[in-house]
C-alpha cells in the first residue's frame, strides 16, 4: 500500500499507476494537462515535496510518505495573483500549458521571491508553450513575484473594451487554474479510448504493419492505419501532412502517426499498443533547412523540400 498527500489530503493505495491517471481519473483534479505522456513537454508538472516533477512519469510506488501539489493546491491568494498578473501580461492563448507553467512558477517563487528575467526562463525550461507565448509568460511570472513579494493587492479584471487597451481574456481564470475544459477533459457514456503508435525514428521506412495481434485482444475494438482514411494528407497551407505513414512510405519524424489503437478501457491503451508490429528501414535524417536544400537531398515532400519562395 502506498501513502502520500495530496493538497494535503491523505491518500492510501494498494495498485500502482501513473500519478497523472490516478490525479486526473481517480480524484478528477483535471487541471494537471497531460501533453506528451513521456516527460518531455512540462504540462503535467506537479510539485512533489515541493520540487516540480512530470505526473506523467511518477508513479504512485515513488510517492510513500510524500506530499504533491498540483495547480488546484495553490492559496487562494495564489490563485487569484497568477489569473491576475497572467491576464495583465496576455500570457495566455490556449491555455494548455498553463498550469504547467504555473507551477513551474511557484516552485522558482518560493524559493527565491525576487527572480530575475534569467531565473524565470531557467525555470520553465522544461514547460514547452505550443503557442509560443514565452515572452509574456515571462512578464507574467515576473509580475506575480512582485505582487506575492510585496503583498500588492489583486485589482479588478477590466474587461471594458477601447481601441489600444489590452485586455484580460474572459477565460484567463479557466486556463490559467486549469478548469478550462479540453478534449481530454471530457468523460461521456460509452466513450472509448484511443492512442497513437508513434514512429521510432525521425526518418524510416515502414515496411510492415503487423495489427493483427493487438485486434485480438479482448479490449481492442479496432486499430486504423492509412487503409482506413479516405484523405490521408493534411495540411493548413498545402495538403503536406500524412495522417498515417503507409506500409512502404517513409517518416518524417518521430511525432508521425503509424496506427492508432482503439480500446475499451484506458488502462490496456498501452498493452494492445504493444501488440501492433512495425518493421522499419532506418533512414538518415534531415536536420538541419541547409541539409533538406542540398541539390542530393532526399525528397521529404513529393513537391520537394521547399514550401515556397519568396
Ligand atoms: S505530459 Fe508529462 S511531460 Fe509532457
Ligand atoms: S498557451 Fe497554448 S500551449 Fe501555451
Amino acid at each position: 500500500m502506498y501513502q502520500f498527500q495530496v493538497n494535503g489530503t491523505y491518500h492510501q493505495v494498494l495498485d500502482d499507476q501513473r500519478l497523472i491517471d490516478y490525479l486526473r481519473d481517480t480524484l478528477g483534479l483535471r487541471g494537471t494537462k497531460e501533453g506528451c505522456s513521456g516527460g518531455a513537454c512540462g504540462t503535467c508538472t506537479i510539485l512533489i515535496d515541493g520540487k516540480k516533477s512530470k505526473a506523467c512519469v511518477v508513479t504512485l510506488s515513488q510517492l510513500d510518505g510524500k506530499k504533491v501539489t498540483t495547480i488546484e493546491g495553490l492559496s487562494e491568494r495564489e490563485k487569484s495573483v497568477y489569473t491576475y498578473a497572467f491576464g495583465e501580461c496576455g500570457a495566455v492563448q490556449c491555455g494548455f500549458c498553463i498550469p504547467g507553467m504555473i507551477i513551474s512558477a511557484k516552485a522558482l517563487i518560493d524559493e527565491n521571491p525576487n527572480p530575475t528575467s534569467a531565473d524565470i526562463k531557467k525555470a520553465i525550461m522544461g514547460n514547452i508553450c505550443r503557442c509560443t507565448g514565452y515572452v509574456k509568460i515571462e512578464q507574467g511570472i515576473a509580475l506575480a513575484a512582485q505582487m506575492l513579494r510585496d503583498n500588492i493587492p489583486v485589482p479588478a479584471a477590466d474587461y471594458t473594451a477601447a481601441v489600444g487597451t489590452p485586455l484580460h481574456r474572459i477565460d484567463v481564470e479557466d486556463k490559467v487554474l486549469g478548469t478550462g475544459l479540453y478534449s481530454d477533459d471530457f468523460k461521456v457514456d460509452g466513450m472509448v479510448y484511443a492512442k497513437a503508435i508513434r514512429s521510432k525514428y525521425p526518418r524510416a521506412r515502414v515496411d510492415r504493419i503487423d495489427i493483427n495481434k493487438a485486434l485480438a485482444h479482448p479490449q481492442c475494438i479496432t486499430v486504423l492505419t492509412a487503409c482506413d482514411v479516405p484523405f490521408n494528407k493534411t495540411g493548413h497551407l498545402t495538403p503536406d501532412w500524412d495522417v498515417f505513414i503507409k506500409e512502404g512510405h517513409v517518416t518524417r519524424y518521430v511525432g508521425d502517426a503509424i496506427a492508432l489503437a482503439v480500446v475499451k478501457e484506458k488502462k490496456y491503451l498501452d498493452e494492445v499498443c504493444n501488440l501492433i508490429d512495425v518493421e522499419y528501414t532506418e533512414l538518415k535524417p534531415l536536420l538541419t533547412p541547409e541539409e533538406a536544400m542540398a541539390p542530393d537531398a532526399p525528397l521529404l515532400h513529393e513537391s520537394g523540400n521547399i514550401l515556397s519562395y519568396q
